[in-house]
């Protein structure tokens, strides 16, 4: 596929009022996304598990303009008050998108968010926000072309959803995601996320993710210009073929469900993530003393246990605990007796491996 395959040929509908809504999740990547060139194509291919509870649940009103006018006319409102400060973001995603969905400017939208995590808990809300978004969009698009096949509709769904967040096209559905050109994954592609596409081990169908919240404020520095920071970075080149070659060892891994194989991948991926940001110009540094602690504390349980925790991180202070469901009884008490004095507030989040986006009203 290329980009201009989801340059739609006309529709054989048409279209006055109405509103659809979707649920779409945030997704904690295995193999990380960083470093990407215009426009949103990644450095690298990146694997993520889909996550369940933490959503954007997003209503998309449209009415046709009587007038329909060369600029966007749309008004957000975000956990029920109007964000004008979101609006420039959502103004370059349609931008970007305006070639692919050319109806976009004969309508008035409303874009109605909000998430199931509370807003200021430091989770990164755009893969979740911006894929509810895209299915918003995507329905509308279904309207007028009622014929499209359920695997364009989410595969477009994905590729729109990458031009608003690189992460968010692996929202779309569940499981396990690809997103990014990778020569042992058929089928996958810089321009959207793929569902992994072998059998996945059992273990990892019902994987838990824990997110400790371990600083809730809004980061220092955003991941926009983490990204732009790996253009010249002086170890790009070199994260960009590890991931790669990370991503390669990672796949017999799920399919075989070899946990320490995982541990081992998925640490390292967070650990190099970070390595980045500290040796970036300007470097910068998104761990907190309590990151370290809760990553020294999971490495002390896994040698006394032999339990299969590990972490990860995203792009921010707060950790992610990842362990196979067999397990969580007692990953779950150590959580509670050790690792939440670490957390703001005693804030933490259970979450699980979930199954993608859903359609919530037509
Ligand atoms: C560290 O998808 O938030 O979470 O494409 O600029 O919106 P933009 O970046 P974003 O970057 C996510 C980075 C990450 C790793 C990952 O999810 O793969």
């Amino acid at each position: 596929m290329t980009e201009s395959d989801f340059i739609p040929e006309g529709y054989s509908h048409q279209l006055e009022d109405g509103s659809v809504s979707w649920s779409s999740p945030s997704n904690i990547a295995l193999v990380k996304y960083w470093g990407k060139h215009e426009p949103q194509m990644p450095a690298n291919p990146s694997i993520s598990f889909t996550l369940d509870s933490c959503r954007s649940d997003t209503k998309l009103s449209f009415s046709k303009r009587k007038h329909a006018g060369t600029d966007f006319s749309f008004d957000l409102i975000f956990e029920g008050k109007e964000q004008p400060d979101f609006k420039p973001k959502i103004a370059t995603f349609f931008k970007r998108i305006e070639r692919y969905l050319p109806f976009l400017t004969d309508y008035h939208l409303v874009i109605e968010s909000s998430n199931s995590f509370p807003h200021s808990s430091g989770i990164a809300s755009s893969a979740s926000a911006f894929s509810a978004l895209a299915l918003c969009l995507m329905s509308m698009e279904r309207k007028l072309d009622p014929d499209m096949s359920h695997e364009d509709f989410t595969r477009k769904a994905s590729f729109l959803s990458r031009l608003g967040s690189g992460s968010a096209c692996r929202s779309v559905e569940g499981g396990l995601v690809v997103w990014g050109d990778h020569d042992d994954i058929p089928g996958s592609s810089d321009l959207y996320g793929i569902p992994f596409p072998f059998e996945i081990h059992e273990r990892f169908k019902s994987y838990h993710d824990t997110i400790l919240l371990v600083d809730k404020g809004k980061k220092q520095v955003s991941s926009t210009l983490g990204h732009q920071l790996m253009v010249d970075h002086p170890f790009g080149e070199q994260r960009f073929k590890q991931a790669n070659s990370n991503l390669a060892l990672l796949t017999p891994i799920l399919q075989i469900g070899d946990l320490q194989g995982f541990i081992h991948i998925v640490e390292q991926e967070a650990l190099s993530l970070h390595a980045m940001m500290l040796t970036s110009n300007p470097y910068f540094m998104l761990m907190k003393p309590n990151t370290l602690n809760i990553i020294n504390s999971v490495w002390e349980f896994r040698r006394e246990t032999g339990h299969n925790l590990c972490f990860t991180l995203d792009a921010g202070a707060n950790v992610h605990l990842l362990f196979p469901d067999a397990e969580s009884d007692k990953i779950y008490e150590f959580i509670k007796n050790e690792l939440v004095a670490y957390c703001e507030n005693g804030h933490y989040i259970c979450d699980n491996v979930g199954s993608g986006a859903k359609q919530t009203s037509d």
